[in-house]
């Protein structure tokens, strides 16, 4: 083996990273034994996507993201992507087994678009709180250092997510081999992403998270999410990525 992972490492690939890591063995030293990492994932199919409960009751946001709004979002949307990103992995798993490649255009693109789906969904969820939180100090510091200001931050997040071309995101992400801040957009999921760049608060813009109470008026659903950002969340998400 070269290389030992570190613990920072093993926490950011996941429970099966940690049992590897305490283990000694590379990957692909590892034999795998069905049913060994049940729990961890909340299944026992290591590797495949898991639909996350949400971190809070369904009116838990209400008034300003009513739980018929929440719940669609999260049971069909957020579980689709779900689905998607394991038919994705399986049908790779066959194309590998058939060494037939015809369709690796698609499927690596509908890679790339269910598991970044699946991922920002499962950030969304956290990315808010009933009347929002405030951010930790290192957070805040870290906002003036990059932004020069927290208002000059949220008003660029809120200005990036309210002007998504199309299905999209905001995001405020930790860009660590700049080591910084940025705030992104994201077209679809994928799109306009940066290698390696860690999502902190993510403000979903697609209609189906906003349309049913807030119809057109996308601006208007920004702002709402604004006041309840989970600057706590992206705080601890931040410390987590600067370790
Ligand atoms: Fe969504």
């Amino acid at each position: 083996m070269d290389k030992q992972l570190s613990r920072r490492d093993a926490l950011k690939l996941g429970g099966a990273a940690i049992a590897l890591a305490a283990t000694g063995r590379a990957w692909g030293e590892e034999p795998f034994i069905e049913g060994q990492y049940e729990g961890q994932y909340g299944a026992a199919d290591v590797g495949k996507y898991v639909l996350p409960p949400l971190p809070y009751a369904a009116n838990a946001l209400a008034p300003l993201l009513d739980a018929k709004t929440l719940t669609i979002h999260h049971d069909k949307h957020h579980a689709g992507y779900v689905r998607g990103a394991n038919k994705t992995l399986n049908a790779l798993d066959g194309a590998r087994n058939s060494q037939d490649f015809a369709k690796i255009k698609s499927l690596s693109r509908a890679l790339a678009f269910h598991i970044s789906g699946h991922v920002l969904h499962t950030l969304f969820w956290h990315s808010m709180a009933a009347g929002g939180s405030p951010p930790a100090a290192e957070l805040v510091a870290a906002v003036k250092r990059d932004f020069g200001a927290v208002d000059a931050m949220q008003q660029q997040f809120a200005a990036a997510a309210k002007k998504v071309e199309g299905s999209g995101w905001g995001v405020l992400a930790y860009e660590p081999i700049g080591h910084r801040l940025l705030v992104l957009q994201a077209e679809k999921h994928q799109n306009l992403a940066v290698w390696g760049a860690v999502p902190l608060l993510v403000c979903d813009v697609w209609e189906h998270a906003y349309y049913l109470q807030y119809q057109n008026r996308r601006s208007d659903w920004v702002d709402a999410f604004m006041s309840m950002a989970n600057w706590k969340f992206a705080s601890e998400r931040y410390a987590a990525a600067t370790a």
